[in-house]
């Protein structure tokens, strides 16, 4: 119906356009042609009659003779009559057919041509003087038939009137066909950059190529429009449990969260009768636990405590915090073999160390992969199991769970998948040594989002998609598309909660730091450096060690006054590396204390056993510094957790280069652990650094902390699951719309 009619109408213009002007127009100047041939060969007929005309003339019984060479002459059928006018303007003679209309033209008429007009078509008339021997002995008048000009002219009218008429039609169809094509082109175009289709595709996939500037521009502007937003958002809120709460209600409109983690909150362990409850030594726990509390979601993470299953109801569920149950968590069971493959194996002497450069060897056993697919699927049963909805927002936590986003995305395609890599990603050199590295890669690029503390980490993840997969890296957008789907890679430093929990009812520092010198056995004036750590080999214990040994031989005055405390939560105890490192730590400790101590006196305290939380924070206040020497760290908690537990903006933070917090906790002293000359002068640096300086120092690391908590860093991965989810709706909203449209 629209198509014919932008036919018909341009055709109508084109058509009346032709009878008005084109056709009179052509009428005119071919009759104009015959009007001048005419006159051609009016004069050809009195060049050749002139002479025998004139002699005809002047001959005795000249009118018989002249009529007769006259009605010869008019045989032809288009001269219609002719008259000779003799000198004084009268009709001499003249053929029967003469019309009377027609007379001789007065001597002094300008005009010797006319036509006269009549129903069978008009006559052309044309006076020409004959002279002989150069006297004028009248005018020959000569009457053209011009009805076939008439004639010709009709046929000419219809002619020109079916060709233009048949050029018109086909320039119109061409038209017609042109603008349908690209107005189609542009509708689309200007529908999809609308409703914001364009802005997910890049701009070569939009698909009039005279839109690409317009949707580049767009997508560039909504970009510039949602860091804006997000920054000016972002700074703006009080970042706490019910700002998160805030985005669960309005901007996600209740919409249900699941955490996948390894490692459950809480850990029910069997002592003879008695069930008790453990909290974890991990940063990830440590800032998802009051994430979880805001949200009231599901935590499903592997059972691994022994009286877990004890305390589970029949859907393996618990309820948590034990003291005021906010959310609940369901644990997945699995065999010692599979824990054994997939977490000893393969995620800690496997993937641990290639993604930590810490010089420990990664090890691969085919074996330990298989464990790690089948632990991967069996948390993707976990999640489809738990999800009330088709599309929940999946939160996904850490190197345990490479390949569960692409299972979870299989299985639940609606659903917004949030992946978060804990740890350092390494260069592509570094990975590219995994013998299952494009299976861990196609894993991760089914998340929606994919979070790494640090944009380097961000940069080396595309380097190594850009290495081995065929993968579109639009380092600009921060956007990995493979496979059809698009992934998002961004930055979110972890931080911690604020106020942390464990420092609700601490003592005063004072009292604190008395508490923890008494217990310690050490004198009230004894400095005291604190490292706290899970006994890994990417914390840099023994460096740490070495650095407090080399400034005791620099500085021997601190002998006797600096002691070192060293907390060391017990961590993979059954892989041989941690092992190994136990042994080299305790016995790094026992020489260091030889050389410099006494019976009284101990430079190194190693505590290899676990500490709660509360008992870490007080060790935190009763510190001088803090000492955070890791060789290679996605973010460290640690070094966060020091600043905010000291309230009284005193102590020094010593910082490895090599983590993530460096990045953003400069007031530090920066340290190589590396360079045990130069960790052996920060820390005599930090034990003489000025109350003043020490205040300064804190203060900023503090306000930074308090800004960027924990519920900022969840707040912006919700944030941005949000506007992704809304920009999904909008698109399927847009598209059923046009399927609508195409059924209609
Ligand atoms: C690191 C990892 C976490 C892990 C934690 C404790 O922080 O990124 O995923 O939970 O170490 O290690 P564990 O093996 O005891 O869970």
């Amino acid at each position: 119906m629209r198509i014919s009619l932008r036919f018909i109408v341009p055709l109508a213009l084109a058509l009346t356009a032709i009878a008005y002007a084109v056709v009179p127009l052509v009428d005119r100047l071919t009759l104009n042609w015959f009007v001048r041939d005419m006159e051609i060969r009016a004069k050809l007929i009195t060049n050749a009659t002139q002479e025998p005309l004139g002699a005809l003339v002047r001959e005795p019984r000249a009118k018989q003779k002249v009529m007769r060479f006259f009605e010869r002459i008019i045989e032809d059928e288009r001269i219609y009559a002719l008259g000779f006018c003799d000198q004084a303007g009268k009709l001499a003679y003249a053929t029967r057919t003469f019309p009377d209309k027609v007379r001789c033209p007065p001597p002094d008429a300008p005009e010797r041509t006319y036509l006269v007009q009549r129903p069978e078509g008009p006559l052309h008339v044309s006076a020409h003087p004959v002279a002989l021997e150069g006297e004028t002995l009248g005018e020959l008048v000569i009457v053209h038939d011009m009805s076939f000009v008439q004639r010709r002219s009709e046929d000419t009218k219809k002619y020109v009137f079916y060709l233009f008429t048949m050029i018109a039609a086909v320039v119109a169809l061409i038209t017609v066909v042109i603008a349908e094509i690209s107005w189609r082109g542009w509708v689309a175009g200007i529908k999809a950059l609308i409703s914001g289709e364009g802005l997910l595709r890049s701009p070569e996939q939009v698909r009039a190529p005279e839109l690409r500037p317009i949707a580049k521009d767009l997508r560039a502007l909504v970009r510039d429009l949602e860091a804006e937003r997000r920054s000016r958002d972002e700074s703006q809120i009080g970042w706490g449990p019910e700002a998160l709460r805030g985005i669960l209600r309005e901007d996600l409109k209740g919409d249900e969260v699941l955490i996948v983690s390894n490692r459950e909150p809480y850990i029910h362990v069997r002592h003879g009768n008695v069930i008790e409850i453990q909290r974890p030594a991990s940063g990830l726990v440590t800032a998802l636990e009051p994430v979880m509390r805001a949200c009231s979601g599901t935590w499903i993470a592997h059972g691994s405590g022994s009286a877990d299953r004890d305390t589970v109801d029949r859907n393996d569920h618990i309820m948590v915090p034990p003291e005021r149950p906010a959310y609940r968590i369901r644990r997945v069971w699995l065999t010692q073999e599979e824990e054994q493959g997939y977490y000893y194996g393969f995620a800690n002497e496997g993937l641990w160390p290639l993604c930590h450069i810490a010089h420990t060897r990664p090890i691969f056993r085919i074996q330990d992969w298989e464990h790690y697919r089948t632990v991967n699927q069996r948390f993707s049963d976990a999640v489809a199991d738990e999800a009330r909805t088709d599309n929940p927002i999946v939160l996904v936590q850490d190197y345990h769970f490479a390949l569960l986003p692409r299972l979870v995305r299989e299985r639940l395609p609606g659903a917004t998948i949030i992946t978060f890599w804990h740890i350092p990603w390494p260069n592509p050199e570094a990975f590219g040594i995994l013998p299952w590295r494009e299976a861990v890669l196609e894993g991760l690029l089914g998340s929606s989002i994919l979070g790494f503390h640090t944009q380097f980490h961000c940069h080396n993840f595309f380097d190594t998609v850009d290495r081995f997969l065929e993968a579109r890296v639009d380092r600009e957008t921060s956007t990995i598309s493979h496979g059809g789907e698009a992934t998002e890679v961004r930055r979110y430093p972890i931080s911690i909660e604020w106020p942390p929990a464990a420092l609700a009812d601490q003592p005063p520092v004072a009292e604190c730091r008395q508490q923890v010198r008494r217990r310690l056995g050490v004198s009230p004036e004894t400095h005291l450096g604190l490292g706290v750590d899970r006994l890994d080999y990417t914390k840099g214990i023994l460096e740490r060690f070495l650095a407090v040994e080399r400034l005791l031989e620099l500085e021997p005055r601190w002998i006797g006054k600096f002691s070192f405390v060293q907390i060391a939560a017990p961590s993979r105890s059954s892989i041989d590396e941690y092992q190994g490192l136990d042994v080299k730590v305790r016995a790094l400790a026992q020489r260091i204390n030889q050389r410099f101590g006494s019976d009284s006196y101990h430079p190194i305290i190693l505590k290899i056993e676990h500490h709660d939380a509360r008992d870490v924070y007080i060790h935190y206040r009763a510190a001088d510094l803090c000492y955070v020497s890791s060789l290679h760290d996605g973010m460290n908690l640690v070094a966060k957790e020091f600043a905010a537990a000291r309230d009284d903006e005193r102590g020094v933070l010593l910082l490895s280069q090599f983590t993530g917090a460096s990045r953003e906790l400069s007031e530090a002293l920066i340290v190589n652990p590396y360079d045990i000359e130069q960790c052996a002068a920060a820390l005599h640096l930090a034990l003489t650094m000025p109350a003043e300086e020490q205040r300064a120092r804190m203060r900023s690391m503090r306000n930074l902390v308090q800004e960027f908590n924990v519920y900022r860093w969840a707040g912006r991965m919700l944030n941005d699951a949000a506007r992704m989810r809304h920009r999904h709706r909008v698109l399927s909203r847009a598209r059923a719309a046009r399927l609508e449209a195409v059924k209609r």
